[in-house]
Order: structure tokens, then sequence, then C-alpha cells
């Protein structure tokens, strides 16, 4: 078997009381995923980029609502970190919003990919590097631990695999779509933080 095994978000059982190990995970499942959207073909493909959209709009929403308001009231220089961060989050999404409206076969995709590959993957390493770590120094256990548990809301609502024996189709109706996603992370994210939205 040539299929790339893509651990299941939240199956590592571990990070749950950190939320930077938590986030610095996601990262990595997002990597393995466009592993899987550019190792695959047809409609495997099409349900592997369909993952990976969902995980991007939640992880990228659950860092909006928890980590960059903390990084923003506790970090010294914590605005200008977090503005430089959401300037690259706006610019992934446009190439996002961009690559959703092109078909997984279509020969412009794989560069359009290549291109939201590059832009996520400097974005998550200049937020490992500018503002995780500074988190991590300055947030005590229990901040660390409860901005987790509202990441951890958030990613139940994106799946990292398939759902077995269910067409991928399906799955993808029932979770609509991608900016309902993200107030639906919102609204779960809040909850976990204790604000009702
Ligand atoms: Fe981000
Ligand atoms: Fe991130």
């Amino acid at each position: 078997m040539t299929e790339i095994d893509t651990p299941h978000a939240g199956a590592d059982g571990a990070a749950d009381d950190d939320v930077v190990a938590l986030l610095m995970r996601q990262h990595g499942d997002i990597r393995n995923l466009f592993d899987e959207v550019e190792a695959s073909g047809g409609e495997e493909r099409r349900d592997a980029f369909r993952r990976l959209v969902r995980l991007l709009a939640v992880h990228e929403t659950a860092e909006e609502e928890v980590v960059h308001p903390f990084a923003r009231r506790s970090l010294s220089g914590g605005a200008k970190v977090v503005e430089e961060r959401l300037a690259e989050e706006r610019a992934a999404k446009e190439t996002l919003a961009a690559l959703d409206d092109v078909d997984t076969d279509d020969p412009k995709f794989m560069p359009m990919l290549m291109k939201l590959r590059k832009d996520v993957q400097e974005h998550a390493r200049a937020e490992e590097r500018y503002e995780f770590i500074h988190i991590r120094r300055n947030a005590g256990a229990g901040n660390l631990a409860a901005m987790a548990k509202a990441v951890k809301a958030a990613e139940a609502m994106a799946p990292t695999r398939p759902h077995p024996g269910v067409e991928s189709g399906t799955a993808n109706m029932a979770l609509g779509p991608v900016a309902a996603l993200m107030d639906r992370t919102k609204d779960a994210v809040r909850k976990a933080m204790g604000k009702e939205s």
C-alpha cells in the first residue's frame, strides 16, 4: 500500500494541556495533508483537499480567537507580531479562496497549491518563531491549558481522515461551506473559553 498514513487530528493523545504543542502538531497535520493532496489524484485528491481546507480554516480561526489575542495582550511587542501574522493569514486565505474555485484535476491546481503551501509554511514558521515560543515562556500552565482546551474544541470540527464508509461528498455536505465552518468554530472556541458569543 502506498497510502500515506495521516494521523487523525487529536489521535496522539498528547498536548492536551499545552496550546503551543497542540498548534505545532496541527502545523504538522497540515504539512501531511499537503503531502496527501500532492500524492493523490482524482476523487482521492478532491477529498484530501477538502480535509486540508477544513483543517486550515479551523486552525487559523482558533489561532485568531485564542492565541493571537493572548499574544497581543501579554507579549512585549505583541501587537506588531500579531499584525504581521494576521497579514500573512489574510494572504494565505486569498490564495485559498482562489484555489477553491479551481477543480483539483485542473492543470492550474498544482501551481496554485504550491503557492499556498509556501505561504502557509512560511506563516507557520513565523508563528512558531516569533509568537509561540514567547507564549510558552510568558503564559502560566493554567493559561496554556485553558487555551489548549479551546483549540481542542475547534479541532473536533476538522477530521484529517475521511470518515470510514461515508461518501466524501456526503461528509462535505454535512460540514457545509468554509465560512459557515469558521462561524461554528468560533462558537465552539468561545464556548470552551467560557464566553458565549
Ligand atoms: Fe496562523
Ligand atoms: Fe498556525
